[in-house]
């Protein structure tokens, strides 16, 4: 199987020593807490999963700046999103060496893991600002990722954690939440060597589905891993629970069996189109896929990227022998009318853009919304039913994303 991204194993920093587990849980209640914001106790949990191998912890203001100016930290690993601890409230810490940090997103806000603090360093206007250009290519707050970024203090606590559990995403998504040492151990079993992963923030639909079948097909894959993101999403994404149905009937009504894993990851959507990609990328490496399919406008959101753009950072921006992962680039896919299927437009030059049945977001959160059906060249049934059911009777009560 493909070796995680910098080192020859895996290290998670969930600890499952289980006496280790108790003394830190014991010596938690005497430290000193910091509320994490959800963005960072997303990161403790990819941290603790193993997906953010090999890194230890938070990063301090040199490696971030670092990351963002050029996907190295000052120690040369290659590594392309900043992983902060970003916070506005330090006062609690005092001259403290750890301290507890506690997760936003469960009740009783219980502790998510243990940091030992290296450095609380505070970031200037100007690194914040330059961070976010480049990690996100723009600094307008209309961007959900730049607001979210911007929204989330600048003290920077950075030194290594060591992670107590997974937040609430083992118990909201038992069957699909997964560590990256649970996937390779379950690739292992099924003696998957070559396998594809398939981001999605979405529920899919026939381009999707036809997307992983035409992936595996040309690498000649194992099988493909559906691994999507269970965490917080933009007003109006549709949220993960109703998305992991939809996936689910699909693979179950339109895929041969024992070709696809249906899996999660606990992280926040970043949306920040191509640095997320290479993101998507080393964590899909260290959950031991050999290949990630990027497609049109991967990890974006409104106008902001092109649509490429997460295709072309891997081929100018990312050092040919950084990663051991492989990108399977698509291009638009749509069914077409004239050939009855859908297909990549690449491979279909005889085509104009009336000769594919295309919808864009809006469009079919308005039809759903009206009741009126997803044409069947775009959706399956089944997939538009639940979404439908969605649209129709839950959706008034939470358009947020959880
Ligand atoms: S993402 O934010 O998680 O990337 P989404 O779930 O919509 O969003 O997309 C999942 C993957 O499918 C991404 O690699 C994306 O580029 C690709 N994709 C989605 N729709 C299409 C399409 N019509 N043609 C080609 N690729 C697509």
């Amino acid at each position: 199987m493909i070796q995680p991204h910098g080192s020859e194993t895996l290290h998670p920093l969930f600890v499952y020593d289980v006496q280790r587990h108790h003394e830190l849980q014991r010596e938690a209640q005497g430290l000193p807490s910091v509320l994490l914001s959800s963005a960072a106790a997303a990161n403790a949990v990819m941290l603790g999963a193993g997906y953010f191998n090999p890194l230890r912890g938070y990063m301090g203001a040199a490696d971030a700046l670092s990351v963002a100016e050029r996907m190295h930290t000052t120690a040369g690993l290659f590594w392309p999103v900043p992983i902060l601890n970003l916070t506005d409230e330090v006062t609690a810490i005092g001259g403290a060496r750890r301290v507890a940090l506690r997760d936003p997103n469960v009740e009783g806000r219980p502790v998510l893991a243990i940091q030992a603090i290296e450095a609380i360093e505070t970031l200037t206007e100007e690194q914040l600002a330059f961070i976010t250009r480049k990690l996100f290519r723009t600094e307008d707050p209309k961007h959900p990722g730049v607001a979210t970024f911007r929204s989330l203090g600048r003290h920077c606590l950075s030194g290594p954690i060591e992670v107590l559990n997974f937040s609430y995403f083992q118990q909201d998504f038992p069957d699909t939440f997964r560590t990256a040492v649970e996937i390779r151990n379950e690739m292992q079993e099924r003696g998957w060597r070559t396998v594809v992963a398939f981001q999605t923030r979405n529920p899919m639909h026939r381009a999707h589905e036809e997307l992983c079948k035409m992936a595996r097909e040309a690498v000649h894959a194992d099988g493909v891993l559906i691994h999507m993101l269970l965490g917080q999403l933009k007003a109006g994404d549709i949220p993960a629970a109703v998305r992991d149905a939809a996936i689910r009937k699909m693979v179950e009504v339109y895929f041969p069996p024992n070709t696809v894993m249906i899996t999660g990851y606990g992280f926040d959507m970043l949306y920040a189109g191509p640095r997320e990609a290479v993101l998507h990328a080393v964590f899909r490496q260290n959950c031991g896929c050999s290949h990630l399919i990027v497609g049109r406008d991967h990890a974006g959101v409104g106008s902001f990227y092109g649509p490429f753009d997460a295709q072309q950072i891997f081929a100018e921006e990312v050092p040919k022998d950084a990663l051991r992962i492989q990108i399977f680039g698509a291009d638009n896919t749509a069914y077409s009318k004239k050939l009855n299927r859908v297909v990549m437009m690449r491979d279909a030059p005889d085509h104009g853009a009336e000769d594919f049945v295309q919808l864009s977001g809006t469009t079919v959160r308005e039809l759903l919304a009206a009741g009126q059906q997803l044409p069947i060249e775009f959706a399956r049934p089944e997939v538009a039913e639940i979404l439908m059911r969605y649209y129709q009777l839950d959706q008034g009560q939470s358009e947020e994303g959880r």
